[in-house]
């Protein structure tokens, strides 16, 4: 498929994304536009992505089973769609295959049903991982851990020991390409090399890299070959229900889907079952059609403009993010402080200021600056507890507390994060309302205009003038 590169056009991508200029209600009255910091959570959709999707619709059928035109149209561009997936992140796909899950979350857990993992073996993994990529090894086998140095990068000299100590019990080194929490990316063609001498195969959780970055699985004979892939489309414009996972067709099909069903065989009797092929037999149900549309019309948006482009306007903006940042007086960055060396990160930055607990400030920044940030843990609570620097007593004392059904004084950061539509104004928005709420913290104003729920451990405004509920109906 020939696509033309248009090259990266940073006020046009700014402008197909879908509610760009929407303005949101603030606490003391007025409105400002939104400034979306919070593209490691989701991104906005953008609007050739919603436009496809429309188009789409007059055709839009059921897959793979209808013989009516518009169910043979609906299985075409379904199928194309892993074929779309598949070059985006240069998959041979003769010998892998692109599986349409939900999301990241599900990918992973389709791989630790299916690597066939018994009692016994263990998964490597980082101490950096979302919970995604932790708990399905935990339940499936057992995890060790990799561990990362003070500031929260891979120590690779420990992952290659744990391999080495653990020898044949490990089936998988599982790694994220970028930290949701610091941004840091890992080497994972290194990783990947050296788990492959060590005859252990890789996942990659994409989550935080794929978007971001240009993404090459390389060819399976390739020391730094990827041999899973797994990433959302909700984190790359397209958030209509899909994620991703590739893997190896003998991984496939080898034993039963998890998952059974509908769509998944070609012949059942009573008696026995002959499993379809790939990736039929791994996409039970009927399958999502229109967030493949999206998710395949996003990659050739993406595409267009150049995944180095992207990666390389992130870049600017996250130094530029990162010098400001470091100019704001009682502001702590987590992980690479230095605007400088931006080579191995994404634009995923974490922060706490002196004093204002993180969840303060994320409130302060929405509804006093129209600001969107996330605050807390992230999903990444080990790794948290790490940068944090939490000692195993204050842990237990949390764990108590929260116990008790009080989250109030939970440790966390906020965080900001970054994608390639934000701009150096978006940080400029982003300081000016940090200073503005250490004003109000220093004059007693923030305290006097935020509740704290102990249940949640959310901050509210006390006097909202326009509530969410307001805005949005359903009917
Ligand atoms: C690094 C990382 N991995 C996995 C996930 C899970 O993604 P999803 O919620 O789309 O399943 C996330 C989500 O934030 C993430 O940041």
């Amino acid at each position: 498929m020939f696509l033309k590169r248009e090259g990266f056009n940073h006020a046009r991508f700014r402008r197909d994304i879908v509610g760009i200029d929407k303005k949101v209600p603030l606490a003391g009255g007025g409105y400002a536009s939104y400034v979306n910091l919070d593209n490691a959570a989701s991104t906005p959709v953008l609007r050739p992505v919603l436009d496809k999707v429309i188009e789409f619709m007059d055709w839009y059928s059921s897959v793979h089973r209808g013989t009516g035109f518009k169910s043979q149209v609906s299985t075409h561009v379904y199928d194309e769609a892993h074929e779309v997936v598949g070059s985006f992140v240069k998959a041979d796909l003769s010998s892998n295959c692109v599986i349409f899950v939900k999301n990241a979350t599900e990918a992973v857990n389709k791989v630790s049903y299916r690597l066939g993992l018994a009692k016994g073996d263990l998964v490597l993994t980082t101490m950096m991982e979302h919970h995604s990529n932790d708990l399905p090894w935990r339940s499936k086998a057992a995890a060790v851990y990799a561990g990362v140095d003070r500031r929260g990068a891979l120590d690779l000299d420990d992952l290659e020991t744990k391999l080495r100590q653990y020898g044949r019990r490990i089936k998988l080194v599982s790694v994220s390409g970028a930290s949701n929490v610091t941004g840091f990316k890992n080497d994972v063609g290194s990783i990947a090399a050296i788990a492959h001498r060590a005859g252990v195969p890789i996942l990659v959780d994409g989550a935080q890299l794929v978007p971001h970055s240009p993404v090459d699985i390389k060819p399976d004979d390739h020391p730094e070959h990827i041999d899973y892939l797994v990433f959302s489309a909700h984190k790359m414009y397209a958030p209509f229900g899909t994620g991703v996972l590739i893997g190896p067709k003998r991984t496939f099909l080898t034993g039963a889907p998890e998952y059974t069903g509908g769509g998944t065989v070609n012949i059942v009797t009573p008696e026995t079952v002959e499993w379809a092929g790939l990736p039929d037999r791994e996409e039970a149900g009927s399958p999502n059609v229109v967030g493949a549309v999206a998710l395949a019309s996003a990659i050739q948006y993406l595409q267009r403009q150049g995944m180095r482009n992207i990666e390389n306007h992130e870049r600017t903006v996250t130094s530029y993010a990162l010098k400001r940042l470091g100019e704001v007086k009682g502001l702590r960055v987590y992980g690479e402080t230095d605007p400088n060396r931006t080579g191995n990160r994404v634009g995923v930055i974490t922060f706490n200021l002196d004093g204002i607990p993180h969840g303060l400030v994320a409130a302060a920044l929405a509804w006093e600056g129209g600001i969107a940030v996330r605050n807390g843990c992230f999903c990444a609570q080990p790794y948290m507890l790490h940068l944090l620097g939490l000692n195993p007593q204050q842990l237990s004392r949390l764990i108590h507390k929260k116990r008790a059904g009080d989250l109030s004084g939970i440790p966390g950061m906020v965080r900001v994060s970054l994608a390639a539509y934000n701009n150096k104004k978006d940080i400029d928005r982003l300081i000016e309302c940090l200073e503005k709420i250490k004003t109000m913290s220093r004059s007693g104003e923030l305290a006097k205009r935020y509740a704290l729920c102990r249940e949640t451990g959310a901050y509210y405004p006390r006097d909202v003038k326009v509530h969410p509920k307001e805005v949005f109906k359903l009917e």
